[in-house]
């Protein structure tokens, strides 16, 4: 008969350290995962999403350019539609978010009859400058946002909303 029999004792400890390192690795891992996931995303043409606004057909009439784009949140994939304002001034293009400043609320260029050449917001009535400048003595406290822009092959492409860049402060 061998010697090496393992005791009670030696073999506790072995099982409890094996199903303790086990359970220790299944909880690390989506930790460390969460924690470096922004290293591991994959950047690039994605940045700007296509529409199908030719650049050339754009006037100094802000016109409602919609797009959509796949979130995904988890393992839960979602096609979002969103929409900008556009125009142009001169050779630039201009395209703001139409998200309220004030609550959230849509904004429509010239959506009140009574305020021409204004982008007016019908929740509360704010109203905004063709650049999106805010109005003082409406509720809206700073400017709409802005896309990024760029042309492909004729098309407008949207990228990230940034700070409105055309008003003056
Ligand atoms: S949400 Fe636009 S004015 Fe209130």
């Amino acid at each position: 008969m061998s010697n090496n029999r393992v005791s009670r004792r030696q073999f506790l400890n072995y099982t409890l350290t094996g199903v303790g390192g086990f359970m220790a690795a299944g909880m690390l891992t989506p930790m460390i995962r969460f924690a470096i996931d922004p290293v591991l995303q994959h950047k690039g043409a994605g940045d700007f999403l296509p529409t199908s606004q030719k650049v050339a057909e754009l006037t100094d009439t802000p016109v409602k350019v919609s797009f959509s784009f796949e979130q995904v949140d988890a393992w839960y994939k979602s096609e979002v539609s969103a929409m900008a304002w556009v125009y142009k001034e001169g050779d630039k293009v201009i395209a703001l978010s139409p998200v309220c400043k004030h609550l959230g609320c849509t904004v429509g260029w010239e959506g009140s009859p009574s305020h021409k050449n204004e982008f007016f917001c019908a929740c509360h009535a704010g109203r905004y400058t063709k650049d999106g400048g805010n109005i003082e003595g409406t509720p809206p406290q700073g400017p709409l946002d802005q896309y990024e822009v760029e042309e492909k092959d004729g098309l407008l492409y949207l990228g990230p909303i940034i700070p409105n860049t055309l008003v003056k402060k």
